[in-house]
C-alpha cells in the first residue's frame, strides 16, 4: 500500500474547517505489520477510513497493492459492534452472508475464525453472555472470516484490561505470522505498538504528519517475558520521544 500526500479537510456549515490529515506519506509492504501511534484527534481514524475506502481523500493518492483490493480488506473498530440477537457463530459469519456465500461455507469458515481467536467453546452464545474481551474476539473473528489480505484495526483493544489486551495482542501477532496478511494497527499504547509491530509510524498532532518511521528491533518470536527486556524498554523510549516531539513538547 502506498499513501502519498494525502489530505482530508472536514467542512461543517457555520464552523471553521478542520484539516484532519495533511501531507501524509506512508508505504506498507505486503505482509508487514505496522503500528500507527499519534495523539488523540490527530487524524488516525480518518486516515484508516480512507485506506479502507470508507472515505475519500481531498488530495493525494492511496494505492492499494494487488490482492489487497477492497474485497480483501477487513476493518476492526474500537467497539465490537455485534448484533445482539445473533449468536457468536452467526455474528462471525455475517460478512460471508453479505457476500452471498452458501450456508455450508459460512458455517465452516465462521467455525474456523472462531477457533482462531480462541472462542471455540462459545460459538452458540449471544453477545450479552460475553465479556468485553470475548466480544472483541468475536469482532476479530468476523474480520478474519473472509481471510483478508489487509487487516485494518482502529484501537481495537483500548477498552480492555491490561491482561486481556496482552492476550489479544499475543493472539493477533500469532495470527499475523500464520496468515502472512498485511496489518495496520492504530493504538494509543506505546507498549502495544512495540510488542506487536515490525515497524511503527508516529504521527504529529492534527493535522497528522509522519514524525517518525521506526523499525522495531525485536525478535520475531515475542512472548510476555519480552515486555521486561531492556531492548523492549529501549523501543518504547524511542516511540515515546517521537510522540512527545510530534505533540510539540520535549521528551
Ligand atoms: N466526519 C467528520 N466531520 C467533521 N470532522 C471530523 C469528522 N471526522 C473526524 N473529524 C475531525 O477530524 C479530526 C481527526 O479525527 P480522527 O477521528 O481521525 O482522529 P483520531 O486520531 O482517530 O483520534 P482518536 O485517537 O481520539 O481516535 C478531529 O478534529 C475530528 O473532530
Ligand atoms: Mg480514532
Amino acid at each position: 500500500m502506498d499513501v502519498r500526500g494525502v489530505r482530508r479537510v472536514f467542512r461543517s456549515a457555520g464552523e471553521a474547517e478542520v484539516v484532519a490529515v495533511d501531507g501524509v506519506d506512508l508505504a506498507i509492504a505486503p505482509g508487514e505489520f505496522v503500528a500507527m501511534l499519534g495523539p488523540s484527534g490527530c487524524g488516525k481514524s480518518t486516515l484508516l477510513r480512507m485506506i479502507a475506502g470508507l472515505d475519500r481523500a481531498d488530495a493525494g493518492a492511496i494505492r492499494i497493492d494487488r490482492g489487497e483490493e477492497r474485497s480483501a480488506i477487513a476493518y476492526v473498530f474500537q467497539d465490537a459492534h455485534l448484533l445482539p440477537w445473533r449468536s457468536v457463530q452467526d455474528n462471525a459469519a455475517l460478512p460471508l452472508e453479505l457476500l452471498g456465500r452458501d450456508a455450508g461455507e459460512r458455517r465452516e469458515a465462521a467455525r474456523r475464525a472462531i477457533e482462531q481467536v480462541g472462542l471455540g467453546d462459545a460459538a452458540d452464545r449471544f453477545p450479552a453472555q460475553l465479556s468485553g474481551g470475548m466480544r472483541m474476539r468475536v469482532s476479530l473473528a468476523r474480520a478474519l472470516v473472509t481471510e483478508p489480505r489487509l487487516l485494518l484495526l482502529d484501537e481495537p483493544f483500548a477498552a480492555l484490561d491490561e491482561i486481556t489486551r496482552q492476550q489479544l495482542d499475543d493472539q493477533l501477532r500469532a495470527l499475523w505470522r500464520a496468515t502472512g496478511m498485511t496489518v495496520l494497527f492504530v493504538t494509543h499504547s506505546i507498549a502495544e505498538a512495540a510488542f506487536l509491530a515490525e515497524r511503527a509510524v508516529v504521527l504529529t498532532r492534527r493535522p497528522a504528519r509522519v514524525v517518525l518511521e521506526h523499525r522495531i528491533d525485536l525478535p520475531s518470536e515475542r512472548d510476555a517475558a519480552l515486555r521486561g527486556d531492556p531492548r523492549f524498554a529501549h523501543e518504547t523510549r524511542v516511540l515515546y520521544e517521537a510522540l512527545a516531539r510530534g505533540n510539540g513538547g520535549a521528551a
